[in-house]
């Protein structure tokens, strides 16, 4: 069994990798990717060792590189994890959202269709489904939810969800979609609430906080999400989407707080600064399908994953303390200066 799994060095693919390596000894894991800014080959550095694991750095949209990775490797599943993935940067810019996102799916799928697959697995996300209210807390998100997007990132998402079903009704790939809500654990990179909130804690900076802090996500932790994806390559039916998520609710100020609780910081650091544009105001997703078709229930309770992240931040300091220190600070200084 080969599996190409694309965006494998950042946060949720490297944390795949390492799961997938982990429990199927006799699988050939194949990554690829091109190391965007969140990109990290530190981060593979223990999958490199392993003789089943192997590394190209390609673009996705790079068609006749992809065609010959899938010609050498002949792989019978893909899991496509590569895509610009944060909306605060695709406020800023959109192109490169559009083009990875939406056009690199279009290239690993035609070259599924060329060489033949047994499947072809989309990582999509719950900001497809745009936001619910937070007065009506008995809604959620379910598979039948309509798409309504809020960011130019979610928009990209949804534009690629809507292409692998295409590619299915038109030409009978045999693929499958996960939409999860968000992650949370180690190799999570530092521009994201979690992680940001621990470096800037950690480094005695100011923790900013968008608009009142009252928008809710549903935090799951990396390796459930990784568990859930397994089990649909191998289990799911075709064709078919499956949302993901942890049933955790929480609002952002709480998170943030909680950090600084854990980490004996004062909330004096807690700064609120202008609100994201279109900021979508609460995510929760309805895991039913996932649970009675697959056996999937999230295992790691928040309490205990938020202690395993803060764990792991303080315990790899030079990973992160690496990125925070190129061009990371430029973005940050972009993204926060007049806030
Ligand atoms: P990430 O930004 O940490 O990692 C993305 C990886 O893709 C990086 O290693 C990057 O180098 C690579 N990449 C980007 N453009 C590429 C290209 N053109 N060609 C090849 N490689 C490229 O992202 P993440 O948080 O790990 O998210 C992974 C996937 O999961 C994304 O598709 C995202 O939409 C989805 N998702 C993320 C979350 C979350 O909470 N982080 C939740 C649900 C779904
Ligand atoms: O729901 C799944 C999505 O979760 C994924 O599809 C995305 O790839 C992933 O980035 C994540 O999107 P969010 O926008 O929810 O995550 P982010 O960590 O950027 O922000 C979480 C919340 O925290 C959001 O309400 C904005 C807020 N926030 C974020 C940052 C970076 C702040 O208040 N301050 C900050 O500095």
């Amino acid at each position: 069994m080969t599996i190409i799994v694309t965006g494998g060095a950042g946060f949720i693919g490297s944390n795949f990798v390492y799961h997938m390596l982990e429990k199927y000894s006799d699988y050939k894991i194949v990554c690829v990717d091109c190391l965007t800014y969140a990109g990290n080959l530190s981060t593979l550095e223990g999958a490199l060792e392993n003789p089943n694991f192997k590394f190209y750095k390609t673009n996705i949209c790079d068609r006749e590189e992809i065609y010959k990775i899938f010609e050498d490797e002949k792989p019978n599943i893909v899991v496509n994890f590569a895509a610009e993935s944060h909306v605060d940067r695709s406020i800023d810019n959109p192109e490169v959202f559009l083009k990875t996102n939406i056009l690199g799916t279009q290239v690993l799928m035609d070259a599924c269709r060329k060489y033949g697959i047994d499947r072809y697995h989309q990582v999509s996300t719950d900001e497809v489904y745009g936001d619910l209210p937070l007065d009506r807390p008995e809604l959620f998100f379910t598979e039948e939810t309509p798409i309504h997007t809020s960011s130019p990132y979610s928009s990209s998402k949804a534009g690629a969800d809507l292409l692998v079903l295409a590619y299915h009704r038109t030409y009978g790939l045999p693929v499958t979609i996960s939409r999860c809500s968000n992650n949370y654990g180690p190799y999570h990179f530092p521009e994201k609430l979690i992680p940001l909130m621990i470096a800037n804690a950690l480094n005695e900076k100011p923790l900013p906080v968008y608009g009142k802090g009252e928008n809710v996500r549903d935090w799951l932790y990396v390796k459930d999400h990784c568990k859930a994806i397994d089990l649909i390559i191998h289990k799911g039916r075709v064709g078919e989407v499956y949302n993901v998520g942890g049933h955790n609710e929480m609002a952002n100020i709480d998170i943030v707080k909680l950090i600084c609780q854990k980490l004996g910081k004062s909330e004096d650091l807690i700064t609120y600064v202008a609100d994201r544009k279109g900021h979508d105001m609460r995510y929760a997703i309805d895991p039913t399908k996932i649970h009675r078709e697959l056996g999937w229930l999230p295992e790691t309770k928040f309490k205990d994953g938020i202690d395993l992240t803060i764990k792991w931040y303080l315990e790899n300091r030079e990973w992160w303390e690496t990125i925070i220190s190129g061009e990371y600070q430029s973005y940050y200084d972009k993204m926060y200066k007049n806030r």
